[in-house]
């Protein structure tokens, strides 16, 4: 792969001295869905499969982008100066993003650079392509300019360019995972306070398998940000009876006796999601610590169901394809997997299940949405790296 990308670098910038290759992981939610910005817990894991970049520093201002899965675009050019997002700026948004987060929080970014990027995660498929590439700048940066910032350091600045740069409100929970990957681990985080635990990931004889719907989806013109703001909504007006600071401290005995304070029935089931979505979360690792796998599966089944009634976030796709998953035989659990509309689902299979649940699950989505999906067997690994 480094030699590819430096080859690819070397025909698009001329030569390829003084580059140097990074990798970031893309992740997989294992369970916690739209519980990261109401203070809830998650159980995310980074991938092997991610987002490679080829990045040479530059004397001069210049920033020039170019992205081996939109060659279309050819190179897009830029100054480190004035960083601004643009439409017509692409994906080089999320980079530039990354570097304007640096230099609002105080760090001296004033070189330009030639940057090459390969992703092998599906684009706009719920694996965080954006998070992977913003984690990816920042390592870079960090290793430019010397920067004294930790990965964790590095999935806030990449939040905080997604949320100000970007313009998504999403929560810390994709740029934290890909920062702060393990291999063989996901990660408990607690997004009130940034708390977190390693939990090995014991499958026994199963596989995680992703299941792309092949809907393109973007977050911004998602319903994303109105979710958010159901649940912030909804959280206000439960102030005015208990005395909490997120939904992520209710339990959902709390959160039934509550509700009425909530005068819209729509927010009333937006809260309830993120109430139990938290509660499932917890009960799922403390299922996994004692090895309980079958009960982490009806977890995720009860997570998925919860997303598609009471947060409406699934649609005709995601629901076909984990409906489809359920009835496979060797099936632990299965979900759709990040923002959702559209994207991806997550599913634990046995290992000897697998090709045939490929088969089958792919035959009846295709059949019933009219187009194919695709599926991938991925291994959970570390986060960003130098090459
Ligand atoms: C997106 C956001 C995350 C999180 C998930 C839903 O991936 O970037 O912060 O809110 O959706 O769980």
């Amino acid at each position: 792969m480094k030699e590819k990308l430096l080859k690819k670098f070397s025909e698009i910038f001329g030569g390829s001295d003084g580059a140097k290759v990074y990798f970031a992981p893309g992740r997989v939610n294992l369970i916690g869905e739209h519980t990261d910005y109401n203070g809830g817990h998650v159980f995310p894991c980074a991938l092997t499969i991610g987002t490679y970049g080829a990045a040479r520093k530059r004397d001069d201002k210049v920033l020039r982008f170019y992205s081996m899965n939109f060659e279309e675009l050819g190179v897009l050019e830029s100054s480190v100066e004035g960083l601004k997002p643009e439409r017509e700026a692409d994906w080089t948004n999320y980079p530039k993003g990354v570097m304007w987060a640096f230099q609002e929080k105080g760090y001296d970014v004033d070189c330009g650079m030639d940057l090459l990027l390969f992703g092998n995660i599906p684009n706009g498929s719920g694996l965080s392509s954006s998070a992977s590439v913003e984690v990816l700048t920042g390592h870079i940066l960090r290793d430019f300019y010397g920067f004294d910032v930790s990965n964790q350091d590095l999935a806030l600045i990449g939040q905080y360019s997604e949320n100000k740069f970007n313009g998504v409100n999403c929560g810390i929970m994709d740029q934290f995972a890909i920062a702060m990957g393990r291999k063989d681990h996901a990660i408990f985080l607690d997004t009130a306070d940034l708390s977190y635990q390693y939990a090995p990931l014991k499958l026994e004889n199963a596989k995680i398998v992703i299941g792309c719907t092949n809907k393109k989806r973007g977050l911004g013109d998602s319903k994303y940000n109105e979710r958010r703001s159901e649940c912030e909504s909804a959280l206000a007006s439960l102030q005015n009876v208990v005395d909490i600071k997120s939904l992520g401290e209710l339990t959902e005995e709390q959160f039934a006796q509550y509700q009425s304070a909530i005068p819209d029935e729509v927010k009333v089931r937006r809260a309830r999601h993120a109430v139990s979505e938290n509660q499932r979360t917890i009960q799922a690792v403390e299922a996994l610590k004692r090895d309980d796998v079958t009960l982490f599966g009806e977890l995720m089944n009860a997570s998925h169901v919860s997303l598609s009634k009471d947060y409406e976030v699934t649609g005709i796709e995601l629901d076909t394809m984990v409906e489809a998953a359920w009835r496979q035989e060797g099936v632990i659990g299965a979900r759709m997997t990040g923002a959702g509309f559209g994207g991806c689902t997550v599913s634990i299979v046995e290992e000897d299940k697998v090709d045939r649940f490929i088969e089958e699950v792919g035959r009846e989505y295709e059949e019933k949405i009219g187009y194919a999906a695709s599926f991938y067997v991925v291994e959970i690994g570390d986060g960003p790296v130098t090459l």
